[in-house]
């Protein structure tokens, strides 16, 4: 089985990896990605060392530009992890980024699997972000999309491209909206990430508005997992969307008080404004997923977060 990986140097990307080499031994992975500067790229090079193997081909290069078909034409897969990610700074001229590396990539991506007469199914890697403030909890995917963020805008572009492609010309592909991905290896510009950084380095933390905004956040593995479960399913299907939640809903407040506790020394939080563009809460059901991708998720928020503030430890106090 060939399997192509985009955004493999990513948070997310760089987990699906390590975990088919293990789960899938026959399988060999094209890892891609363009090394872009949106966060520290030692982190992302870290990411891609961390795939080293005789079954693992790394291309560093941009899917905006670069040939697709050769890439896809023989794949068996196309976990689409790639893309310009964060809610908040997706306003102004940063839009045209958004719009290129999430929406016009994932056409690209589309063309080429058509055109090929690939039968790789795409599994794209959606966010709860097309949801927006919904009116009431938990939103399931029969529910209104209306994102608040331009950044939510470009992922719901995307997953409408991959519906219709589907429904279109019968491109096989699975939208996943994941709920606040958060573990080992999170991106450095989220919340857990940079609490726990603080906790560990006794920095100063701006939390965004008053605190009590809820997520329903959502474990590293949990996402991987329900990536290979949308990747291996036999089931119908292709052109849907799932939400990729249920670790648990819990206010940024309350995470705060498990940092403290599990890092074992106070923040020093400060509250500024809410920043335009994120909501006010998200919490998803995930009885789709459960029924039709035969997955759950398995690891709570305290538990998960236990995971982040051990690995966080190993990178910002290491030798403790
Ligand atoms: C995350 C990802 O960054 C998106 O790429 C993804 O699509 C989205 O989840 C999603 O689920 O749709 P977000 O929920 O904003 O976005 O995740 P975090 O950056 O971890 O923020 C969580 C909460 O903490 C937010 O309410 C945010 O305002 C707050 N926060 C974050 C702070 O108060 N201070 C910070 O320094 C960072």
């Amino acid at each position: 089985m060939k399997v192509v990986v985009t955004g493999a140097a990513g948070f997310i990307g760089s987990a699906i990896v390590r975990s088919m080499l293990r789960q899938f031994p026959d399988s060999s992975i094209v890892a891609v990605d363009a090394v872009s500067d949106y966060y520290d790229v030692r982190l992302k090079r870290a990411n891609l060392a961390s795939l080293k193997s005789d079954r693992v081909k790394i291309i560093e290069a941009d899917l905006w530009s670069m040939d697709l078909t050769g890439l896809v034409e023989d794949a068996d897969a196309v976990l689409h992890q790639a893309g310009q990610p964060g809610v908040r700074p997706s306003w102004g001229s940063s839009f045209a980024t958004y719009t290129r590396h999430n929406v016009e990539v994932t056409q690209r991506l589309l063309e080429a699997l058509r055109t090929t007469g690939s039968r790789a199914r795409l599994i794209y890697a959606s966010s709860s972000s097309v949801y927006g403030n919904a009116k009431s909890f938990p939103v399931s995917e029969l529910d209104a999309t209306a994102p608040m963020s331009p950044y939510g805008v470009t992922k719901l572009a995307a997953e409408h491209l991959c519906r219709l492609y589907s429904a279109n010309f019968g491109v096989p592909t699975v939208s996943l909206r994941y709920f606040t991905v958060y573990g080992p290896g999170q991106r450095p510009d989220m919340a857990f990430h940079k609490f726990c950084k603080a906790a560990l380095l006794g920095h100063p933390l701006e939390i965004f508005g008053d605190g009590t905004q809820i997520r329903d956040f959502t474990f590293i593995d949990d996402v991987v997992n329900a990536n290979l479960a949308a990747m291996t399913s036999t089931a119908d299907i292709d052109g849907g969307f799932y939400n990729i939640c249920g670790g648990g809903s819990i206010s940024v407040n309350d995470t705060l008080d498990l940092i403290e506790d599990y890092i074992g020394k106070p923040l020093s939080v400060s509250r500024g404004p809410a920043v335009p563009g994120d909501v006010f809460r998200t919490g998803g059901s995930n009885e789709a997923a459960v029924k039709d991708l035969s997955w759950k998720p398995v690891v709570d928020v305290p538990a998960g977060l236990l995971r982040e503030c051990d690995w966080a430890r190993s990178l910002y106090s290491p030798g403790a």
